[in-house]
Order: C-alpha cells, then sequence, then structure tokens
C-alpha cells in the first residue's frame, strides 16, 4: 500500500539524503519514476498537481499509484503538490493521497498559519503528510505564477514560528530557488537553508527542482532539505522523446511505439535524480 511520506522523509532528513519527489501526468510517466525508483531501490514520492488532478482524477491517480505501491519493493507515497483549496485536499486524501501540500504561501502569515492549521489538524487523523510553504516560490507551476521580483525567501524564525502554531510535520522554506528551467543558475541563498535547518529540525522540502546544478542540489541536501520536488524537467523530457519519434516516423500511430521510449527517458532522468540526492540503496 500507499505509505505516509512523513517517516520516510524524517529518516532522509536524519541521515541526510534526500528523496526525489516527481510530478506525474500520465500512467507512464508515473510507471517510469516508479521503474527508477525500483531499479536503484529509493524511497518515492509520487506528486500530482491540482491541474493534474483535474486532467486525470483523483481516483485514477490514487489508483494507478496504489497499484505500483502493491507491486512495488520500496516505499511509495502519493503526494498533492501546490494545493491551494481545501475540498480538493480533501477530495485527495479520500481518494487515497498519503500526502498533501496547503500552498497559503500567497497569503499573509496569519492566513497561511490559519490554512496550514487546518489541513495538518484533518490529515493527522487521517495519517497523512502536511507540507506547507513559507515565503515564495519564483516561477510558474500550474496555475500559480509568481514573478520573479515577487519571489520572497522564507524568515529563518518565521519558519520556527510557522511550525510551532501548524504543527506541520514538513516545511518547504523558499531560499531561491524557482519553479521551471533557470535562465543561467538559481540563486540559493545556502546560509538561509543552514540557519532554518538549525531551527527546524524537520524535513524540509526543496521546490524548483529542474535545472539546479548536482553541486547545489547536494548541498541543499546536506544542509537538510530531505525532498525534491522535480516537474519541469521529466516534462520536457518526455515531451521530446515524443517528439523525436514523430520527427523521424511522421505517420506513426500507435501510441506504444512512442511511449515507449518517452517512458524510458523520463526513467533515466528519474534515476540519476535518485543518484544525486543520495536516495540509492535507502529503500
Ligand atoms: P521544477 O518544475 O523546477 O522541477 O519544480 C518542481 C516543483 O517545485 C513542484 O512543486
Ligand atoms: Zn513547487
Ligand atoms: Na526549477
Amino acid at each position: 500500500p500507499l505509505v505516509s511520506s512523513t517517516p520516510l522523509l524524517e529518516a532522509a532528513r536524519a541521515q541526510g539524503y534526500g528523496i526525489g519527489a516527481f510530478n506525474v501526468h500520465t500512467l507512464e510517466m508515473l510507471q517510469a519514476v516508479v521503474e527508477a525508483a525500483e531499479e536503484t531501490q529509493s524511497p518515492l514520492i509520487l506528486q500530482s498537481t491540482v491541474g493534474t488532478v483535474k486532467h486525470l482524477g483523483a481516483d485514477y491517480i490514487a489508483a494507478a499509484a496504489q497499484t505500483a505501491a502493491a507491486r512495488a519493493h520500496v516505499p511509495i507515497a502519493l503526494h498533492l503538490d501546490h494545493c491551494t483549496d481545501f475540498d480538493t485536499i480533501i477530495q485527495c486524501i479520500r481518494a487515497g493521497y498519503t500526502s498533501v501540500m496547503i500552498d497559503a504561501s500567497m497569503h499573509s502569515f496569519e492566513e497561511n498559519v490559519i490554512q496550514t492549521r487546518r489541513v495538518v489538524d484533518i490529515a493527522r487523523a487521517a495519517g497523512v503528510n502536511v507540507e506547507a510553504e513559507l515565503g515564495k516560490v519564483g516561477g510558474v507551476e500550474d496555475d500559480i505564477v509568481v514573478a520573479e521580483h515577487e519571489a520572497l525567501m522564507a524568515d529563518p524564525d518565521e519558519c520556527v514560528r510557522f511550525v510551532e502554531l501548524t504543527g506541520v510535520p514538513t516545511l518547504a522554506p523558499a531560499i531561491g530557488t524557482a519553479h521551471g528551467i533557470y535562465k543561467g543558475e538559481p540563486n540559493i541563498d545556502f546560509g538561509r537553508i543552514e540557519r532554518i535547518a538549525g531551527k527546524v529540525p524537520l524535513p524540509l522540502v526543496l521546490h524548483g527542482g529542474s535545472g539546479i546544478p548536482e553541486e547545489q542540489v547536494k548541498r541543499c541536501i546536506s544542509l537538510g532539505m530531505a525532498k525534491m520536488n522535480i516537474a519541469t524537467e521529466i516534462r520536457i523530457i518526455f515531451s521530446n522523446a515524443i517528439k523525436k519519434v514523430f520527427a523521424e516516423h511522421p505517420s506513426e500511430n500507435d501510441p506504444r511505439k512512442y511511449m515507449i521510449p518517452a517512458k524510458q527517458a523520463v526513467k533515466e532522468a528519474a534515476m540519476d535524480k535518485m543518484r544525486m540526492v543520495g536516495s540509492i540503496g535507502k529503500a
């Protein structure tokens, strides 16, 4: 069965490695990252955005993830990424998600606390992990758009107060990464990660994982980031592999023919991320 991501992430934080959390949009993408986790013996977090829940249905996604978990030899959690509304969170918990993100980072600190606490209270009873965001991660993730000048780093003391007031078990502090591919390199505030991790013993979450250079990923993990979200990179890799098939064979019309290379490409990319975060053999 699907497991809560809380113990997986606590073990990762305690032992100084990270767990890859991959946003999937199709059955093949889901299978690709599951195969990557199996092959590397890595714990895995499958994620869907609210947009993908609308596209496929929380029940379909949960059913596919549950089937994967039943077959797999590694622990798998299913997480709802960047959700801004309470009803979708309830719907996903009912469908079988074992982790949810309440993203109220666009609101005031006080409102973020209120919304996060409400979700924590319900999720705790269901044995479901909760992730919340403090500060504002820049870039585009589904319907959430944060311009560069609006991106805001998380304050370490506010992180402490936020965790005390909400009881949230995992925290995503904005530390300079952004959703999407970077123009150049990300501007990660490593000192800030260190200060936050020094005051908050919980697993921290690194958003905007696509495009972060390997040494910087490793540094973030060593400082206390226990989960790294990857969305854009595997979306591009999946689509590019399909485009290549059609460029070479314009009349191809068998979905299996173009999905197989796309799935393989995502699997390889996911294995590479699992190696970067240090989750190989940790399942
Ligand atoms: P990227 O699209 O940069 O990989 O960010 C992923 C993310 O943070 C999903 O929540
Ligand atoms: Zn994110
Ligand atoms: Na990114």
